[in-house]
């Protein structure tokens, strides 16, 4: 058996000084990658600034013998990051967007800082870095890039408004990134991601975090990125727990109606079960696949009214 190894190549992974993003560097750094440790030493609200969270994971990859260099710029500034890289090391092959941060409020006493905030951080953020590492990417023909996404964008989670939009973000992004790296050999994929650290340590009770390790979150993203990866992109994964499973969309059969004075409110609320019949359904993998659809309703009788039951059990009248 051979180690999975990253020997040559350069990881930087965002918000590196704790939790998933130190697990992420310090595995890397012992599979023989050099790591950019990136952190700007906030608090997990966002507030304050400091090195010493990036230059303590330094230390301890330096210490076991591996190849380490600090950034403490935000990700907001994700051009200074990957300069560091490429200073440093000479290249950027991997890049791993973590840094996040949470701003939790009631939707009803969100204020537009808590917004905006979030959606620096997670959506600006990782737009900046992947936008500098993508010429570096499509020269090399290499790229390998891991967004972040959570259950709380996926689902929704109470009181988490701003991160939900910001993190569901990261999975169309992932999305677009994977179909146009395609040519280059940039792979993107998204995670949601659930471990112990200090942004879970207030919300699970500790026996339930014992199970949570960070270091159970990183063999995944490490297969994902690896070199031998050429065909997994696009991947939506939920991973914790020594738990991986992909998720994807699923259509249901829907209601095709023919577009003429018949498409009513009423010609809808009768094909609700349609709308919702999700026992053949469909896996849509882009844009495309609902304009095949459409062309397949242009054959439709007009919706005649009182035929089906709406979606209260009625004859639906209305139209
Ligand atoms: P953490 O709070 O332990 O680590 C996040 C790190 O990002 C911190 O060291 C912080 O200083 C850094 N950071 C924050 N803003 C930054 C910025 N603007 N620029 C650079 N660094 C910055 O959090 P954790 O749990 O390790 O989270 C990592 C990622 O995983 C985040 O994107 C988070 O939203 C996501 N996530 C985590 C879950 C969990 O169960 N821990 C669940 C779902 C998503």
């Amino acid at each position: 058996m051979s180690e999975l190894r990253f020997d040559n190549q350069t990881v930087v992974v965002t918000g590196a000084g704790g939790g998933l993003g130190k697990a992420y560097a310090l595995f890397f750094a012992s599979r023989g990658a050099n790591v950019v440790v990136n952190d700007l030493g906030v608090s997990h609200k966002g507030e304050g600034k400091s090195g010493k969270a990036a230059d303590v994971v330094v230390e301890e990859i330096r210490a076991a013998g591996g190849k380490a260099v600090a950034n403490y710029d935000s990700v907001e500034n994700g051009d200074a990051i990957i300069e560091t890289a490429i200073k440093t090391f000479g290249r950027i092959d991997i890049l791993l967007n973590n840094a996040g941060i949470l701003r939790d409020i009631s939707f009803k006493n969100m204020k537009d800082a808590d917004w905006d905030l979030i959606n620096r951080v997670h959506t600006y953020g990782a737009y900046k870095c992947t936008r500098a590492a993508w010429p570096h990417f499509r020269k090399q023909k290499f790229g390998r890039v891991i967004n972040t996404a959570s259950a709380a964008g996926l689902f929704g989670s109470f009181g988490q408004a701003n991160y939900s939009a910001a993190k569901l973000g990261q999975v169309g992004f992932t999305e677009t990134l994977a179909k146009e790296g395609a040519k280059y050999n940039i792979i993107a994929n998204v995670i949601a991601p659930i471990a112990a650290s200090r942004m879970t340590a207030t919300v699970m009770p500790p026996d339930v975090l014992e199970n949570l390790k960070p270091e159970w979150v990183v063999p995944l993203v490490a297969v994902l990125v690896h070199s031998s990866n050429t065909t997994e992109t696009g991947g939506i994964y939920e991973v914790g727990g020594g738990h991986v499973a992909k998720l994807r969309w699923e259509r249901a059969k829907g209601g095709l109606l023919k577009t003429d004075d018949s498409l009513t409110p009423g010609a809808i609320a009768r094909k609700w079960n349609d709308v919702n019949d999700f026992s053949k359904p469909e896996y849509p993998t882009g844009p495309a696949d609902f304009m095949g659809l459409l062309e397949n309703g242009l054959n439709m009788p007009s919706a005649q009214p009182g035929e089906e039951p709406d979606f209260k059990g009625r004859v639906a009248l209305i139209t």
